[in-house]
């Protein structure tokens, strides 16, 4: 979702980086983008927005000439008022102050209301503008301090938001607050950057700090030259070097950074498994305090969001079957709103890609007010808001992943479920000796599995240009691969916005079965484990209705082709991480169909990639 980026460069054109930065961003989701640079020769705050692609906006930004020393960038994905220039940021309030904002300002219209009756005119319809207003009736009214001005007006907003600020009467400095939505400081030599994601400045320089919720700062293109806390004290944050490495945000030969990042999955899959595999499957794997923490536990709730929902359901079957610990899952947009009866002896875990899914966070944070003392992060971003509110943390190794639908980002969260399952049930006594090598064996051969799956591509791309014709299609599973019938469903829907839905195929029966005819793809996930011949029986129901069925299988799990039954399989039997390889078909199958239909793979309509709104 909305993505910010400012500079501050003693030496250089500030357009470049802005730019840059924002196309960096665009991964995120967004509908239109702009930005605002101090002019030096016209001694005025010159802005350019565009609805539509940064690529647009950079456009104009050429044909006007823009330069300065001093500017800053956002990506707007519309909440508070349409996708319209007007209510794209920057915004600027009579000339003087100009701010970009993530996160929403709950309280908007009541300070709307109360500048209204300052006599301000807003001009869009956004959240945002309010922030400019305000900042700039405290800068006039109180000593003309902009950053006086911006702690007083952030004191009187409620809600989650990172901004940056500039005033026309200091080109020299930019002030920079963050509340609940993440925000990093990054240093060049004499110059200065500011962005919501590392992936914007890592093209320009990789010494960064990350910000803490409450802080405000005040830069300069020498640094920071002032850093306030929330308690409005005094305080330092670590510059830290990032590792991100700048061919992740490449796509280097793909054709789609989705493609790429399916293609990149034995690899991330293997990385994240070195976890395990070289540190063993220990309790310290996920962090200092997490052996007295795993002890304590009797069980656990696993909250989050799209994609990490389903990685979650699936390790529910490892912890209970491996660790025989009792494991619910729960949407965190729902668990925030329910009253909830908390346990401290059940440990919470959210599984997220980015680290900062607002209803994951906020979901979390409702957690520990209600008595949960334990909590481990999932994640795949370093530094990011979940990891950092939580007691315990891992990393998944998945590397930066672009493509707004989760493919490695799921993956590996998988790998790191299977190893907290393992891991508890070794703990737990529920793993023997002889079982944790069987498991650590089949966490070695994972990649290579996986590397078979991607083999199958030419098959699936066969089957994807029956699916293409099709309005919608049903996905059937069993246990362990019922949530990847549902991701499975999840990815057709968003790359292909093909209807799609997922069932436990014993469901089938209760209802979706009148939905059955030689209309509705029907794709089985029938890999040979103990479940099999219930989901053949099954498949006869659909058989008979005159479906048409699409199953993926493994080696020895005897299916043949007949009319109306098409079979793919996996070159071999994959046992316990079986989920983790059928992912890999169902992930390339709705790539391919979405190729066929031509619609945007790696930017699906109307989807963000990170959700940092309600
Ligand atoms: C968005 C993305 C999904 C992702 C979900 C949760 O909806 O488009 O791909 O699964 O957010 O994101 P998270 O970063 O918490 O895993």
């Amino acid at each position: 979702m909305c993505g910010i980026v400012g500079a501050i460069r003693a030496h250089a054109n500030v357009v470049d980086f802005l730019t840059d930065g924002l196309k960096r961003l665009e991964y995120r989701g967004y509908d239109s983008s702009g930005i605002a640079v101090y002019s030096e020769s016209e001694q005025k705050i010159k802005r350019v927005r565009r609805v539509g692609r940064v690529a647009l906006m950079e456009e104009a930004v050429k044909q006007k000439g823009l330069t300065g020393h001093i500017g800053i960038g956002h990506t707007r994905w519309a909440t508070h008022g349409g996708v319209t220039e007007p209510n794209a940021h920057p915004h600027i309030s009579g000339g003087l102050i100009s701010v970009v904002h993530n996160g929403i300002i709950e309280n908007f219209e009541a300070e709307r209301t109360r500048l209204e009756a300052l006599g301000y005119e807003f001009e869009s319809q956004t959240d945002t503008e309010v922030i400019a207003h305000s900042v700039r009736h405290e800068y006039e009214n109180n000593g003309k301090d902009l950053y006086r001005a911006v702690q007083t007006a952030c004191s009187r907003f409620h809600g989650a938001f990172a901004i940056a600020v500039i005033c026309h009467d200091d080109p020299a400095h930019m002030v920079v607050a963050r509340m609940g939505c993440p925000l990093l400081v990054a240093f060049g030599d004499e110059e200065v950057f500011i962005a919501s994601d590392v992936s914007a400045v890592i093209a320009f320089t990789r010494k960064v700090t990350y910000l803490e919720d409450g802080d405000i700062a005040l830069l300069s293109a020498n640094g920071i030259d002032m850093l306030l806390d929330k308690n409005g004290d005094k305080t330092e944050r670590a510059v830290k070097t990032s590792e991100l490495s700048l061919a992740s945000l490449e796509l280097g030969g793909y054709s789609h950074f989705m493609q790429k990042e399916i293609y990149e999955q034995p690899k991330a899959v293997a990385d994240t498994a070195e976890i395990f595999l070289d540190g063993g499957f220990v309790p310290e794997n996920f962090g200092e305090h997490a052996p007295e923490i795993f002890s304590k536990i009797k069980s656990i709730k696993i909250l989050a969001c799209g994609t990490s929902y389903y990685s979650a359901l699936t390790g529910k079957y490892w912890l209970e079957s491996i660790a025989r610990i009792r494991t619910d899952v729960e949407i965190a947009s729902e668990y925030r709103y329910r009253d909830v009866i908390a346990d401290p002896d059940e440990l919470i875990i959210t599984t997220s890609q980015s680290g900062e899914t607002l209803d994951t966070m906020e979901a979390l944070k409702y957690a520990q007010a209600q008595g949960h003392e334990c909590s481990l992060s999932i994640c795949n971003v370093l530094e990011s808001a979940l990891p950092r509110a939580s007691t315990l943390a891992i990393y998944t190794r998945a590397g930066a992943e672009i493509g707004v639908a989760s493919t490695k980002a799921f993956t590996t969260q998988l790998v790191i479920l299977f190893g907290l399952a393992v891991t508890l049930g070794k703990l737990r006594g529920h793993v023997s000796d002889d079982e944790l090598t069987g498991y650590a064996d089949d966490l070695r051969q994972l990649p290579g599995s996986i590397q078979h799956a991607l083999n199958l591509e030419p098959q699936l791309a066969v089957w994807a240009k029956e699916f293409a014709t099709k309005p919608s299609a049903l996905y059937l599973g069993r246990g362990i691969h019922y949530p990847i019938a549902l991701e499975g469903a999840l990815k057709l829907k968003e790359l292909t916005y093909i209807h799609a839905e997922a069932y436990p195929a014993g469901e089938l029966k209760h209802g979706p079965l009148a939905l059955v005819d030689e209309n509705m793809p029907v794709v089985v996930i029938a890999p040979n484990d103990k479940l099999l011949d219930k989901v053949k029986a099954n498949m006869q129901e659909v058989g008979a209705r005159g479906g048409e069925l699409f199953v993926l299988s493994d080696l020895d799990s005897d299916f043949a082709e007949t009319d109306g039954v098409h079979v793919i399989r996996t070159p071999r039997h994959i046992g316990v991480l079986s989920p983790i390889v059928h992912t890999i078909a169902v992930q390339l199958l709705s790539y391919h169909v979405a190729l066929v239909r031509g619609t945007d793979v790696d930017k699906p309509r109307n989807l963000a990639k990170s959700v940092t709104v309600e």
